[in-house]
């Protein structure tokens, strides 16, 4: 079974993806960490991320692997664990100008399509493009002020100005980010996180 979580930016899918991968016994896929692992490999070559030809024969040369397991995921380059550099504000900054690129999502999607089920995917058009076939769907949403009040525990920078990087990168992720038609989507504003977890869980066909 497939269970997707997709949402948009700083809306609580990881840790909403984990507490359900974990009441589930499965591991979660953090597809956005994939893309942030591109951007931030194109960023230590110093590439011009908006030429997609140059990034992609640097991505096909450099083995970039994602680990999913429930507790969190991992991104491996061949030994070295990049997992703790792609929270970044450049990242950030970045990672949409990446994940625009269609061949940059063909990349991601067939890392994503060879991963063994079951699992939980969470991002932001798992329902929709890479698993149309889930059991179960959701989309999370909240405003964007408690979002980026969520965010400020994970960044430097003050809520106003996370507030205005998240506005910024939810236009520019617009056409990679809807609800599928068959997603039920939760406003987490409201919500703690094991309330939204259990909101999921309650609703999952048995
Ligand atoms: O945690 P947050 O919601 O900020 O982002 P993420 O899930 O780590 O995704 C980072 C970025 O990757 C997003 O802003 C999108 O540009 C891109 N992304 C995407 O296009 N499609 C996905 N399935 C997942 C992420």
């Amino acid at each position: 079974m497939i269970v997707t979580i997709d949402g948009v930016a700083a809306s609580g899918k990881s840790s909403v993806a984990s507490g359900v991968a974990r009441a589930l016994g499965v591991p979660y896929v953090s597809s956005g960490l994939l893309y942030r692992a591109a951007t931030l490999l194109g960023q230590q070559a110093a590439l011009d991320l908006r030429e997609v030809t140059g990034l992609i024969s640097h991505l096909q040369a450099h083995a970039l692997r994602l680990e999913p397991l429930s507790e969190g995921n991992r991104v491996w380059l061949g030994e070295q664990d990049l997992t703790g550099d792609l929270h970044s504000t450049q990242v950030d900054r970045d990672v949409s100008v990446v994940a625009a690129h269609p061949e940059v999502r063909a990349w991601v999607d067939e890392q994503l399509r060879a991963l063994p089920a079951p699992f939980v995917a969470e991002g932001r058009d798992m329902g929709t493009n890479v698993f149309p076939q889930a059991a179960a769907k959701f989309y999370l949403t909240a405003s964007p002020r408690v979002r980026a009040e969520r965010r400020a525990h994970e960044r430097p920078e003050d809520v106003a100005a996370i507030e205005a990087a998240l506005v910024e990168r939810d236009t520019l992720d617009t056409t990679q980010s809807a609800p599928a038609e068959d997603a039920r989507v939760i406003d987490t504003g409201p919500l703690s996180l094991q309330g939204v977890i259990e909101t999921i869980l309650s609703t999952l066909p048995k």
